[in-house]
């Protein structure tokens, strides 16, 4: 019903907009339109908009529930390789069905499973072969987020592999340890298919990572966090169609790792939690329920220079970070639990009475660093991003696979300036990626990133009337997107492509 008011115009839209972004929380909500002032609000004529009637309208989508913390969280599996001719990964894309609710069934897509997708385990300097195998009814394309390898592996929308057919990509890794991703990224179709289910973690495993010390028991001490929202239909189905909304798909459920009302159990020592934000849309601003700290020690692309300690952090879509949480000082009586800026409880502890000793975080991680050379660099590439709902541009143009927007020299770093531009509404966060790549934020608005920014990055949130400064560099040949990763900005074209040479 909400879905069909959201269609009959482009006026109507920006009122319920409004209505329902007004009272909620700055991070909480994907559709926020910031600054709005009374006269914002207002049409053309000068009239105001009806917004007490469109708020009731909206059945209030945009709040989450609490997990209930009745299910012990999901731990995807690791992937096997085959050791044959060298190192061979399979993945499939499935359609399946799924026991969300006690009593249904709900038809979901996965990589080689019903939801969700293993975890791809490698070593840098390793040479890697996929053999990816689309086993939908429909097409679709394997997307690596946040890997370095050459454009006609990426997987965009050029790779697109019909149903029933399949594909081996071989590459090197050759980047840092870190946390990425996968999914699929057909023209037009990626917001569906990630909401029905097709997304996995990449982990990239080096000599550094082995030897800081850091919690790496897989499973136990070393957590994957894939955080999505959804929403159940009467019959507890996916039902994108009637979930969609143009600025951003968002539910009322939370699934962590495809676990409806996760709870987490913990021994009493540091637990290193890799989060994703794997959903459509929704952003997230992670804390403890208890009030106390924890430290970050990576970002999208590999690990800060040093641990950064936060009493929240906020992820918006595609963006990944690794945090430690020391779990000793509390015990089996403790309340404790990863919550959102709103205080809706995603993630409650279960404390094992087991006391053992985690060590330190080594106080130096990484030696990332963004030289002055970096820093002088003149703009050489302009992005705008404009617009919402359908409507969503990158300068002025929505994403044509036959046109390639920009060009640039493999092996040498650009300046990328990219702006949101606001609209009469104030405008929404866009998180904004680059495939092929990670780099580094120079400048937000001209000031150097925060302390937890400062590290390999590919998506990066950009605020309303924001400006932000890139150094990118391409190691590999190709063509590769950059978008706004929300997903259905992605699909209404707010994306572009850049030629690698
Ligand atoms: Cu995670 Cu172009 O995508
Ligand atoms: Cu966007």
């Amino acid at each position: 019903m909400k879905s069909k008011i959201w269609i009959t115009s482009f006026l109507v839209s920006i009122v319920i907009l409004g209505g329902c972004s007004k009272n909620n929380s700055d991070s909480d909500n994907n559709m926020e339109h910031s600054n709005m002032t009374q006269e914002d609000m207002q049409m053309e004529d000068g009239t105001e908009g009806d917004m007490e009637n469109s708020h009731m309208s909206h059945n209030d989508p945009l709040t989450l529930n609490d997990s209930t913390g009745e299910n012990d969280l999901i731990i995807p599996p690791v992937l096997e390789h085959e050791d044959d001719e060298g190192i061979v990964y399979n993945i499939e894309a499935q359609e399946g069905s799924t026991q969300f609710f006690d009593g249904y069934q709900t038809e979901t897509y996965g990589y080689n499973g019903s939801f969700l997708g293993p975890v791809i385990r490698v070593n840098r300097g390793q040479t890697v072969k996929i053999r990816t195998s689309n086993k939908l009814s429909d097409e679709t394309t394997f997307h690596w987020h946040g890997l370095e390898l050459p454009g006609e592996a990426d997987g965009g929308p050029h790779q697109n592999l019909k149903s029933g057919e399949s594909r081996i990509i071989e590459f090197k890794v050759d980047q840092e340890a870190s946390t990425l991703w996968f999914h699929p990224h057909p023209e037009g179709k990626t917001s569906e298919q990630v909401y029905k289910g097709l997304a996995g973690l990449i982990y990239i495993d080096d000599e550094n990572s082995g030897n800081l010390g850091l919690p790496s028991d897989y499973g136990v001490n070393d957590i994957p966090l894939i955080i999505q929202d959804k929403k159940f239909d009467d019959q507890k189905q996916l039902n994108y169609q009637e979930a969609k909304n143009e600025d951003g798909t968002i539910g009322d459920a939370l699934l962590i790792n495809g676990t409806l009302n996760p709870k987490l159990t913990v021994n009493n020592e540091k637990v290193r939690l890799r989060i994703l934000n794997g959903s459509n849309a929704r952003n997230y601003t992670f804390k403890l329920s208890t009030g106390n700290s924890f430290v970050q020690i990576a970002t999208d692309g590999g690990f800060l220079n040093k641990p950064v300690t936060l009493n929240e952090i906020k992820l918006t879509p595609s963006e990944r970070a690794e945090i430690i949480v020391d779990f000793s000082g509390y015990d089996s009586s403790s309340d404790v639990a990863l919550i959102n800026e709103d205080e809706t409880i995603l993630l409650p502890f279960a404390i094992n009475n087991q006391l053992i000793d985690s060590g330190n975080i080594p106080e130096s991680l990484n030696d990332f660093a963004v030289t002055d050379e970096e820093r002088n660099l003149p703009v050489s590439k302009k992005l705008e991003l404009f617009g919402m709902g359908n409507m969503v541009t990158i300068n002025g143009k929505q994403f044509d696979m036959e046109r390639i927007d920009f060009t640039q020299k493999q092996g040498v770093t650009e300046i990328w300036e990219i702006y949101n531009k606001p609209d009469m509404m104030g405008g929404m966060i866009h998180p904004f990626h680059i495939h092929g790549t990670q780099f580094k934020i120079i400048s937000i608005d001209g000031i150097e990133p925060p302390e937890n920014e400062q590290g390999w990055k590919d998506t990066v949130a950009i605020q309303p009337g924001e400006k932000i400064k890139l150094a990118v560099k391409f190691k590999n040949k190709g063509i590769y997107m950059f978008h706004c990763h929300v997903l259905e900005h992605e699909d209404n074209g707010m994306m572009g492509q850049v030629k690698v040479e």
